[in-house]
């Protein structure tokens, strides 16, 4: 078992995340807690507890992190994820309320016995460690090799905070980063929406609903025909390291740069001198990591 803290912003794939995290047995996930990105955070607040209705969870506590970056006012995806943040699909009333906790302080008592995954902007997990989290390791979907998605050079999750994750890739941590450059091979394709649609559970129909709108926004903004499922790579890449290939590489972000603000420079060819500070994965058998979440979503009974 791996007890997981997941640090997040339902977020359509965030909520792909919370799914799979919760059904599949070699995870234990301990908590989840919230911090603004695709939405506010109380709308991610919010997200995150009706995911856990939607799964008929009431077992895994909530706690609202930092509302905005560190140093720079919140930058929202509503293009993508829309108004409430998990626009697609009515989620069932949350069965209860965020437990009140700060939380940064749930992050921040993470020890060796648990792996923080981050699938949103590293506000809350930067302000952790700064106030003493030592976790086994860091899991974090975000960044790009290569292109970004918010701007030509940065990736959303490091765009929204690009000081807190320069401070969690400083920070000495074993980190494993899921850039674009491999979420991008994880598209919700006609194929993988007709295998979701024949499982025929409330909860697998709301995934259905929630990635039909996630796939009209990447149509409108990146003229994609299908959207990436980002995020719950990170737990898959826990369930099942062998479905993915990385490479240690030394990682750093812009944040100071007019046009690049955000970006993650992945030092590929070595040409900084500096030793690796993340493992960078960029290969994955993607069949196999839909088979793995699609078995999950079968497994939700979920809310009637
Ligand atoms: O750039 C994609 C990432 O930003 C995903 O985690 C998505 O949910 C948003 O948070
Ligand atoms: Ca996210």
């Amino acid at each position: 078992m791996t007890r997981v803290v997941l640090d997040c912003d339902p977020g359509h794939d965030d909520a792909v995340a919370i799914l799979l995290a919760l059904e599949h047995p070699s995870i234990d996930l301990a908590a989840i807690t919230t911090c603004a990105g695709n939405q506010t955070l109380a709308r991610t607040t919010a997200n995150a507890l009706r995911v856990l209705a939607l799964a008929g969870r009431t077992d895994v506590p909530v706690s609202a992190g930092r509302a905005e970056p560190l140093v720079r006012p919140l930058v929202v995806a509503a293009d993508i994820h829309g108004e409430t943040g998990l626009d697609g699909a009515e989620l069932p009333a949350p069965l209860a309320a965020a437990d009140g906790r700060d939380g940064v302080a749930v992050l921040a008592s993470a020890g060796p016995e648990t792996t923080i995954v981050a699938t949103g902007p590293l506000t809350n997990v930067a302000a952790a460690l700064q106030q003493g989290a030592r976790p086994r390791r860091i899991v974090w979907m975000g960044g790009a090799i290569a292109l970004g998605n918010v701007t030509p050079a940065a990736e959303f999750n490091a765009y929204v905070d690009p000081e807190a994750a320069a401070a969690v890739l400083a920070a000495g941590v074993e980190v494993t980063m899921v850039p674009l450059d491999l979420t991008h091979q994880l598209c919700a394709t006609p194929a993988v929406q007709a295998r979701i649609a024949a499982i025929g559970t409330p909860v697998a129909d709301a995934v259905l609903g929630l990635l039909r709108f996630f796939e009209t926004a990447y149509r409108a903004v990146f003229g994609l025909p299908h959207p990436p499922v980002h995020d719950p790579a990170t737990i898959a890449w826990l369930i099942a390291p062998h479905l993915f290939g990385g490479d240690d590489r030394f990682v750093t972000v812009e944040t100071t740069g007019e046009h690049t603000r955000g970006m993650t420079v992945v030092d590929v060819y070595g040409r900084l001198g500096q030793p690796p500070n993340a493992h960078v994965l960029t290969r994955v058998d993607a069949d196999g990591f839909w088979d793995l979440v699609l078995a999950a979503l079968a497994r939700h009974a979920g809310a009637a």
